[in-house]
């Protein structure tokens, strides 16, 4: 078992996720973490070709290190995106092979494309061929009827004779017919063991380990096994953990929680002037004092207050009184 000081140079990220990691989170999460690396929300190659890249892909410099997640299964169109990505300025661009929503079902990408894994290599060698930033993938650990065992090591295998040397793994399997994404992130068997296996198999590669890691021991258990952990829902919806990574994972002084509100609230205030609504950011921070005297009433005067026509960043100094009296009144 590695201890916490060789597992130092290790990956921490926080999780793709729809709806939630968008660049407002992004700067909340960065200000609570110097070292997490962030990922977007996944943005399909057509969109990033086809949208309004501004809106769908621009991001604030203070969210370095921070992944664009692209969803698409054609080899032309992910180059493209890819090369639209990296020119933005992403550290990352990373290949969704886990998403089992119907949309993207439709689309034939997403988690599906673990069925095709000489698909997945010939989308992340052209990926590769476009820029010269790191081209990674996440993935389950199969689909459907699929054997964990065969799937798991078929797609790491393509991929990895594609160039490709870094994998996040979803540790359990998607059901493509009958679960609604929100249970496949919850039915489907966890198999750690899988990608603690995958990592013992690819000495060589990057191994991130991610689903169902729920606070920072059980990080740093897996960190004893696998390159990196990935945390979804629980740096969501208790992003003050973040607080304590860089002290813990990379020997580095922590980002105190004040200063890193602080910075939020600045942000804030500048997004507000260009029109912004408030709720649009202060959504993101309403896990943040979880488990701390004044909590629910922080949460419930953001809830109720934050989504008025013309709310300000007084909406926010008022819920920040319900917790962190001082820092109110300094804000
Ligand atoms: C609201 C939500 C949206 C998600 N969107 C994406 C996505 O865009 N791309 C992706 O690869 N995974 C997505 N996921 C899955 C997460 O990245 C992660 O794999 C999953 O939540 C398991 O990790 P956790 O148990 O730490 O939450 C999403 C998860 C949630 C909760």
């Amino acid at each position: 078992m590695e201890t916490v000081s060789n597992a130092k140079q290790k990956i921490f990220a926080v999780a793709p996720m729809m709806e939630w990691t968008d660049r407002h989170c992004r700067v909340l999460h960065r200000a609570l973490s110097a070292r997490a690396l962030l990922y977007t929300e996944m943005v399909t190659a057509e969109a990033v070709i086809r949208g309004d890249r501004g809106r769908l892909i621009g991001f604030d410099p203070f969210e370095h290190p921070v992944a664009l997640q692209l969803g698409g299964a054609e080899p032309g169109r992910l180059a493209e995106a890819t090369r639209i990505g990296a020119d933005f300025g992403y550290d990352e661009i990373n290949l969704n092979v886990g998403c089992p929503s119907d949309r993207v079902q439709s689309g034939r990408f997403g988690a599906c494309l673990m069925k095709e894994p000489a698909l997945v290599a010939a989308c992340v060698a052209a990926m590769r061929s476009a820029a010269c930033v790191p081209v990674t993938v996440k993935c389950r650990i199969g689909v459907d009827d699929q054997s964990p065992d065969e799937a798991l090591r078929a797609l790491i295998a393509r991929c990895t004779d594609a160039g490709v040397s870094t994998f996040v793994v979803h540790a359990r399997k998607a059901l493509l017919r009958g679960l609604s994404p929100k249970e496949n992130r919850e039915i489907p068997p966890l198999n750690y063991e899988l990608v603690y296996r995958a990592k013992r198999e690819n000495p060589g590669l990057t191994i991130v380990l991610n689903g169902g890691i729920g606070d920072l021991d059980s990080a740093e258990r897996h960190l004893g096994h696998v390159d990196g952990v990935m945390l979804g829902r629980a740096a969501y919806q208790s992003p003050f953990i973040l607080g304590d990574i860089d002290a813990r994972f990379f020997g580095q002084p922590a980002r105190p929680i004040d200063g890193a509100i602080a910075h939020y609230v600045e942000y804030m205030s500048t997004k507000l002037g260009e029109g912004v609504p408030l709720n649009a950011m202060t959504r993101h921070m309403l896990g943040l004092f979880n488990g701390q005297p004044g909590a629910r009433q922080f949460r419930r005067h953001l809830s109720e207050n934050a989504t008025k026509r013309g709310a300000d960043i007084s909406v926010l100094r008022a819920a920040l009184s319900f917790v962190r009296p001082a820092l109110a009144l300094a804000a």
